[in-house]
């Protein structure tokens, strides 16, 4: 416990105000071909240390394997917003860092959709 407990403070997981999933580096290339993703991904990871926005700076960051739209990536999803953008290859996503991760405003060009998640519980019926 002690272990989890410094690795959440390391990675400020209390402070995250909003989190990217980026697809990359896919078991099945789908919504780009593999290297666009990885380079996607690296440039991501070096942006948001350089601009530094990861830790105290209040941005996560996760590495998916897929996003399940699996066409036009690669795919992102930024949250609390629920916002989803398509092609985010390197040179996209300055422009999502700029504006959406800097400043909270939606890069309506490569904007597929947004809806924030509803935190009321989930009624199933089982059969
Ligand atoms: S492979 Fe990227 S969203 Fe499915």
């Amino acid at each position: 416990m002690k272990k989890l407990k410094e690795k959440t403070e390391d990675l400020q997981i209390g402070k995250i105000r909003r989190h990217i999933f980026l697809c990359s580096d896919q078991t099945k290339p789908k919504c780009c071909d593999k290297q666009t993703g990885i380079d996607a991904w690296e440039y991501l990871k070096k942006r948001l240390d350089e601009l530094k926005l990861t830790g105290k700076g209040g941005v996560f960051r996760t590495k998916a394997n897929c996003l399940r739209l699996c066409v036009m990536g690669p795919i992102a999803v930024i949250y609390p917003e629920g916002t989803w953008y398509h092609s985010c290859t390197k040179e996209n996503l300055e422009q999502v860092i700029d504006e959406h991760l800097l400043n909270g405003r939606i890069v309506e060009d490569l904007l597929i959709d947004t809806g924030k998640i509803q935190s009321a519980s989930i009624e199933i019926e089982w059969k």
